[in-house]
């Protein structure tokens, strides 16, 4: 069951809320970016609720295609350093878990004390996600929350671990949710981030690039008849801050061993931060 906690926000918003800024103007504060848009801090959220309420039907298979399947492998990397145990309780949380896929894998590798909490901001993808679980029988306790991952309904000290996978680039103030992530884990838990990241193989770049700007919104448009959710994914991964800003970020929220790996030449990097 996915037990609502916050309101959702319609996309009737939409219209009014993009602020054109020119290229030399400073930001304010409390602008952001949506994509390549600037758009009021408060505002971002509608924005992205709409892009995942329009693609959560074809969320898993768009996935499949515009990744060519890699993004199966990355997430199996970010489980097996979770490492849940077979033999003990465990207790694990997936922000922005969106369909379940990482979740789910969490589940499968832990044993039977394993329990995992898929929290996301979008009913939808979290519908997808029960339908899934019940379909391919996914083992252990799993418990569906709708809700942001910038004010976690969930008590202090109460998780081993944290997963957020494609999901931080997304929420409109990041540092609330490292904070909310440090809050909720125990001591001794761990922060685990799997993210789009620069590329740093010379060659790859210019590949992914034109892949990136041009086959990926073409693609989203062939198969679900609308570009634009995917142009804005493709252009929100070049905002999000650079692997070694987004380290800080994390020491900043009070987590230790701050580190960061990258995988397939730096298209993703999963960063990982201990409370202790
Ligand atoms: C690209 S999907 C990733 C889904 C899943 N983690 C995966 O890897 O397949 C991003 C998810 O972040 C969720 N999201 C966006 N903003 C959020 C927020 N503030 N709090 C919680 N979830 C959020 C979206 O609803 C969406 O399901």
């Amino acid at each position: 069951m996915v037990i609502p906690v916050l309101s959702r926000y319609g996309p009737a918003a939409l219209e009014s809320v993009m602020v054109h800024a020119s290229p030399s103007s400073p930001r304010p504060e409390d602008d952001t970016h949506f994509g390549f848009e600037t758009v009021r801090l408060g505002q971002k959220q509608a924005l992205v609720d709409d892009v995942f309420h329009k693609v959560a039907d074809r969320y898993d298979v768009m996935n499949d295609f515009m990744s060519m399947g890699l993004h199966r492998a990355w997430k199996d990397v970010l489980v097996s350093m979770v490492k849940p145990p077979g033999n003990r309780p465990f207790r694990h949380l997936d922000v922005a878990g969106g369909t379940g896929d990482v979740a789910f894998r969490v589940a499968q590798a832990g044993g039977p004390e394993t329990d995992v909490t898929i929290l996301d901001i979008n009913g939808d993808m979290l519908r997808v996600g029960e339908a899934r679980a019940a379909r391919h029988r996914v083992p252990g306790h799993l418990t569906f929350v709708e809700a942001n991952a910038e004010d976690l309904p969930l008590p202090d000290n109460s998780f081993d671990a944290y997963t957020i996978a494609f999901g931080i680039r997304n929420v409109p103030r990041i540092e609330r949710a490292l904070a909310e992530a440090y809050r909720v884990l125990k001591r001794g838990g761990r922060f685990l981030c799997l993210e789009f990241s620069i590329v740093n193989l010379p060659g790859l770049d210019k590949i992914y690039e034109a892949y990136s700007f041009t086959a990926i919104p073409a693609m989203g448009k062939a198969v679900t008849g609308d570009g634009q959710p995917y142009r804005y994914l493709v252009e929100s991964i070049r905002k999000f801050p650079h692997p070694e800003t987004f380290r800080d970020m994390i020491e900043d929220a009070g987590f230790r061993r701050a580190t960061y790996t990258r995988l397939t030449g730096g298209v993703v990097a999963i960063h990982s931060g201990w409370k202790l």
